[in-house]
């Protein structure tokens, strides 16, 4: 059964760990990190943006198919479905699909709409006992098609929306989706301090986790990060291994690939990101 990320946050924010949030695009991406984070014994939320929504048939598909694994593969674990950058209908619509979590992206709007509109659906999860997630400072790079620089939050923005009692804040620290570029100054932590402090215990999010160097991500999670968000990195995983099946030419005698065989080394490889983060987050044995 899907549950609200509510407790395995505050317990990942208490235990100073991270629990890691990875992106899912299709059946093999979902079952890979189903059975690690199984075989880790390790909480997992799974996002999904809305592009992504779109390409596996829409929320109830996903849904339905993420319900379905968790009681086929016997996964035990508390495992999250969780809308990742929503927009206002989309939040909406996944709250209504059967999503256990959803992440409203107010960041690009004027602050009043977003203070507006994260205010709407917090009364809503609350409700229905749905965790969410509210973005002040919006993160950089590109997600789903959007490009953005990385930006700094505001701290008293981060206390205004935080007050609303939304479940986690992704608050811009400098972070940025896909690969950092050479010239990346690297996390901010004195916003990071500030924007603790003005938001108590509230388990903070770290998005664009593909690429922080090891040492800022646990310096992150000792401030008070419990969230981590990967998905660059499992994209190139999978890429990377089906290239090389490709290449390596392993089709069937001229008849063309049979699907369950190209797509199993990028699944093998997306076990093998999903444990490494898992393990550097320090979520391993905390289900
Ligand atoms: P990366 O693609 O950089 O791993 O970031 C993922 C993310 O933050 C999704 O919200």
């Amino acid at each position: 059964m899907l549950v609200s990320a509510k407790e395995m946050l505050e317990k990942a924010e208490a235990g100073k760990y991270a629990v890691g949030q990875f992106n899912i695009n299709n059946l093999e991406w979902t079952k890979s990190i189903l059975l690690t984070a199984e075989e880790l014994k390790s909480p997992v939320i799974l996002g999904v943006s809305e592009g992504a929504g779109k390409y596996m048939c829409g929320y109830k598909t996903i849904v339905g198919m993420v319900n379905g694994m968790i009681d086929e593969l016997g996964i035990t674990v508390p495992v999250a479905l969780h809308l990742d950058h929503g927009t206002f209908e989309g939040a909406k619509a996944c709250i209504n699909a059967g999503f256990s979590s959803i992440m409203f992206d107010g960041s690009h709007l004027p602050f009043e709409e977003n203070l507006e509109k994260t205010k709407v659906l917090v009364n809503t999860c609350d409700v229905l006992g749905v965790s969410l997630e509210a973005e002040v400072g919006a993160i950089g790079g590109e997600e789903d098609g959007v490009v953005g620089t990385g930006e700094c939050a505001d701290p008293e923005e981060c206390k205004t929306i935080n007050d609303l009692g939304v479940t986690m804040l992704a608050a811009g620290i400098g972070n940025i989706h896909g690969k950092y570029p050479e010239n990346w100054a690297g996390l901010s932590f004195e916003t990071l301090e500030a924007v603790r402090a003005k938001t108590g215990n509230t388990p903070l999010v770290l998005h664009g986790g593909t690429g922080i160097p090891a040492d800022q991500i646990k310096k992150a999670i000792s401030m008070g990060v419990a969230k981590i968000n990967v998905n660059t990195e499992c994209q190139l995983a999978f890429q990377e291994a089906t290239r090389k099946y490709i290449e390596e030419g392993k089709d069937l005698e001229g008849k063309g690939f049979d699907p369950r065989k190209l797509l199993a080394p990028g699944a093998e490889a997306i076990k093998a990101t999903v444990k490494e983060k898992m393990e550097l987050f320090g979520s391993v044995g905390k289900a």
